[in-house]
């Protein structure tokens, strides 16, 4: 179940201003050979993300790959009507960097990077910074997904953007929940097809 195969299509071309370096060269042939490697990282305390992020993994062979706090988050924690919860005041600084308790993961392999997270006051929790932060995501494909009460996922891709991570970063799906039909579509219109389920 490891073993991913993916269609990248033509219109996936995530080569970023290739210039002949060996890396990048050897990466072009690798996609070129429909053998993109995967990975589906996520945050969830309520388990919508999760759902959604099992089913990526599902129709796209990827690996899981969970970010799991040191510190997990309590109801109250996550209590947003109270200023003083623990999320809020995450929310509230910038540079708060929760860490991440979950066993360190070898990205070096991956080519396409999926990352999903609930929508914290209109973006991503802080201890998807910490992520960030802590794994070299340059020139790859990193395909962000959310899901909310309503909020859309936009403020959180520009927000990853602004992180200059040196990656193709995709525009983000927000889901409703793992039967969203538009999770499907995203896939196909970033050029990810499922080859065998
Ligand atoms: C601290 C906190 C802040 C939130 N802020 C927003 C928000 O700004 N917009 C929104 O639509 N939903 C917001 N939500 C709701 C979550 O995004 C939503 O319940 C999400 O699906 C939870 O995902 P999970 O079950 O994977 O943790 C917030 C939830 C929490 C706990």
């Amino acid at each position: 179940m490891f073993a991913l195969l993916l269609c990248f299509t033509a219109c996936a071309n995530n080569s970023k201003e290739t210039d002949g370096s060996s890396d990048i060269a050897s990466k072009e042939t690798e996609l070129n050979k429909s053998e993109a490697k995967a990975l589906v990282v996520y945050f969830s305390c309520t388990g919508n993300t999760k759902a959604v992020a099992q089913k990526i993994s599902k129709l796209t062979g990827a690996d899981l790959y969970e970010i799991i706090s040191t510190d997990p988050y309590t109801d109250e924690d996550l209590n947003y009507n109270n200023d003083n919860c623990r999320a809020n005041k995450e929310m509230n600084d910038p540079d708060a960097r929760p860490a991440i308790g979950s066993n360190a993961i070898d990205i070096s392999n991956y080519d396409i990077v999926f990352i999903g997270y609930p929508i914290w006051w209109g973006t991503m929790p802080r201890i998807i910074n910490t992520f960030l932060d802590t794994y070299d995501l340059s020139d790859k494909t990193v395909m962000p997904f959310c899901t909310s009460g309503g909020s859309g996922i936009s403020k959180s891709v520009s927000d990853m953007k602004a992180q200059e991570l040196d990656a193709d970063i995709r525009d983000g799906l927000r889901a409703n929940g793992s039967s969203d039909s538009g999770i499907n579509e995203w896939l196909s219109d970033n050029g990810l097809m499922q080859k065998e389920n």
